[in-house]
C-alpha cells in the first residue's frame, strides 16, 4: 500500500467494499495476531508505477555491467519478456546455462523489495505476422491459439496467482504490435489470418479476461507508436478496433489499466523544434504544411507524448474510465549525440525544413531493427500530463532481429532473418533510402554489444 497517495485510497475503498466490513475487520485482526504467512493483497491503484521501487532484472544488469561505461543505466527497471513457453519454467538455454522461469523473477522482485515488476506478454499465435524477426513459434493453423490459451497464458495466470505475490504490482503489456498489425497489414496472408477466429483478438481477449481476477496485475495493451498508426484514419481504425476488442472482454473497458505505445521503437517523445509545425505550414514558405514532408507524410503525430494524449483522450471518448494511464517506453527513443540539432532550420521547403530540424534520423519512420537511436528518458512514473510512466520495455541491448542470414536460433528457431534488419537493403516504399539497421546485430533478444554501445552514446538526456 502506497500510504498518502490519493490513488491508493480509491483503490483502498473500492477494494474494501466488496468485502463486508465484519469480514474485513476480522480478517485485519486474525492478519495482526497470528501473523499469517500470506502477502497482503496490495490495493488496487489508479497508476501502479506511483510510489514503489520498481524492479530491476539482474540478467539484463549483469549484461549492461559487462559493459565498458554500462554502469550509467544498469541500475534501471527494465521489462521481463515471456517470449516462448519454454521461458514460463526455468530451464537450460541452448549453451547448456540454467535459465530463470517466472517465479525466479517475482521471487527476486519481492528479495528486492520492490513495488511493481512489468512483464512482457508476447507468444501469440501468427506473433509478428508482418515481419520475420521475431515470429512466433505457434501457428493459427497448427493448434495455436488452443497451445497459447492452455500451455502459455493459463500457466502464467497460474504463477501469478500464488499468494506470496499478491503484494506486487505486477504490469502486463500484452501483445506487442499485434492489434497495431491488424490495422495496417492486412494485405500480409499471416496478418489477414490473425485478424480471424484464434487470432489476436480473441487471443488478447483471453488473456485479458484471465487476468482480470488477480487485481494486483495490471493490463497495458499496446497501441504501436505515432509513426505508425499517427495517421488520422489509421488512429480511428486503431481505436475502434482495440476499444472492440476490449469491450469484448467479461469486464469490458475496466480490463485493462491503460496503453502503452513505442514499445521496442525509436520514436521520440517529441520534437522540440517541430512540435509546434504538427498542424502548420513552414515558416516563410508558399504555404506548404510541415506535415507533407516526406518523412511525416502528411501524419500530424510527430511524436509519443502528442500520440498518446490523442489516444488516451480517444479512448475516454469511447466510454473508457478517465483512470486510464498512458506508457510509453523510452529504453531507445534518445536521439542524442553530436548529431542531434542544435536549432531549428532556416530552410523554406518542407522536407529540407524537416530533415534539418528533427531529432528523430532514421531514414524512415518505418525502420524497426537496429536503428542507431539512443538511451531515452529514465524510467519513472508521472513524467508529464496524460503520461502515466516513462518505462524500460525493450531492454536496452537486446537485439530487434538478425542482420544477416543465417543458422536459426536454437533457443527460438521460429525467428528468421528479416531485411528490415539488413543495413545493405533499401525498402521498396522508402524511396531508395536503406534501412539504416546496425551491422553485425544477432537474433532478436540476444544481446548486442555495438548497439548497446551506439545507444550509450546517443543517450538524450545525456548520461552523467
Ligand atoms: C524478441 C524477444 C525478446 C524481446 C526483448 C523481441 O524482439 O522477439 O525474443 O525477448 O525482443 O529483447
Amino acid at each position: 500500500l502506497t500510504a498518502g497517495s490519493a490513488d491508493a485510497l480509491v483503490g483502498l475503498s473500492r477494494d474494501r467494499a466488496r468485502i463486508p466490513m465484519g469480514l474485513a475487520a476480522l480478517l485485519a485482526a486474525g492478519f495482526a495476531l497470528c501473523a499469517l504467512p500470506l502477502a497482503a493483497e496490495a490495493a488496487r491503484v489508479a497508476n501502479p508505477y506511483a510510489g514503489v521501487k520498481w524492479y530491476v532484472n539482474p540478467k539484463w544488469r549483469a549484461h549492461v555491467l559487462a559493459e565498458p561505461g554500462g554502469a550509467a543505466i544498469a541500475g534501471n527497471s527494465t521489462a521481463v519478456w515471456l517470449d516462448r513457453i519454454g521461458v514460463i519454467e526455468p530451464g537450460t538455454d541452448a549453451k547448456g546455462r540454467k535459465t530463470w522461469g517466472l517465479a525466479d523473477y517475482l521471487d527476486d522482485a519481492l528479495a528486492q523489495k520492490a513495488g511493481l515488476i512489468t512483464i512482457v506478454l508476447y507468444d501469440l499465435p501468427n506473433r509478428d505476422c508482418a515481419a520475420l524477426a521475431s515470429s512466433g513459434e505457434l501457428l493459427i493453423g497448427k493448434d495455436g491459439y488452443r497451445r497459447y490459451t492452455q500451455d502459455y497464458i493459463d500457466p502464467i495466470v497460474k504463477i501469478l496467482s500464488r499468494p506470496q505475490y499478491r503484494a506486487l504490482r505486477i504490469a502486463a503489456i500484452i501483445e506487442p504490435d499485434s492489434l497495431p498489425n491488424l490495422v495496417t497489414n492486412l494485405a500480409v496472408p499471416k496478418c489477414r489470418e490473425a485478424a480471424g477466429p484464434g487470432g489476436y483478438v480473441q487471443g488478447v481477449q483471453y488473456t485479458l479476461n484471465a487476468l482480470y481476477p488477480l487485481r494486483n496485475v495490471y493490463s497495458y495493451v499496446d497501441i504501436g507508436h505515432s509513426g505508425w498508426l499517427g495517421w488520422d484514419n489509421n488512429l480511428s481504425k486503431a481505436v475502434t478496433l482495440i476499444a472492440d476488442t476490449i469491450k469484448g472482454t467479461a469486464h469490458g473497458v475496466d480490463s485493462v489499466a491503460g496503453f502503452v505505445s513505442n514499445t521496442a521503437n525509436y520514436t521520440p517523445l517529441a520534437e522540440p523544434f517541430l512540435d509546434k509545425y504538427e498542424h502548420s505550414a513552414v515558416p516563410n514558405d508558399s504555404g506548404l504544411q510541415v506535415r507533407q514532408a516526406s518523412f511525416y507524410g502528411w501524419n500530424p503525430h510527430f511524436g509519443e507524448i502528442d500520440y498518446v494524449r490523442a489516444f488516451r483522450q480517444k479512448m475516454i471518448a469511447q466510454g473508457f474510465p478517465n483512470r486510464i494511464g498512458m506508457l510509453i517506453d523510452t529504453s531507445r527513443n534518445g536521439w542524442g549525440g553530436p548529431q542531434r540539432p542544435q536549432a531549428v532550420s532556416a530552410a523554406t521547403t518542407p522536407d529540407a525544413f524537416v530533415n534539418q530540424s528533427r531529432s528523430d534520423r532514421r531514414t524512415g519512420r518505418g525502420m524497426w531493427c537496429n536503428q542507431p537511436g539512443g538511451i531515452g528518458e529514465r524510467p519513472r512514473a508521472d513524467p508529464v500530463p496524460g503520461v502515466g510512466a516513462y518505462v524500460w520495455v525493450k531492454p536496452p541491448g537486446e537485439s530487434d532481429g538478425v542482420a544477416k542470414s543465417g543458422a536459426p536460433d536454437p533457443s527460438d528457431p521460429a525467428k528468421r532473418f528479416d531485411r528490415f534488419c539488413d543495413p545493405t537493403y533499401a525498402p521498396p516504399a522508402a524511396n531508395g533510402a536503406l534501412t539504416g539497421a546496425l551491422a553485425g546485430a544477432p537474433n532478436a533478444g540476444q544481446w548486442f554489444s555495438a548497439g548497446f554501445h551506439v545507444l550509450l552514446e546517443n543517450a538524450w538526456p545525456p548520461l552523467k
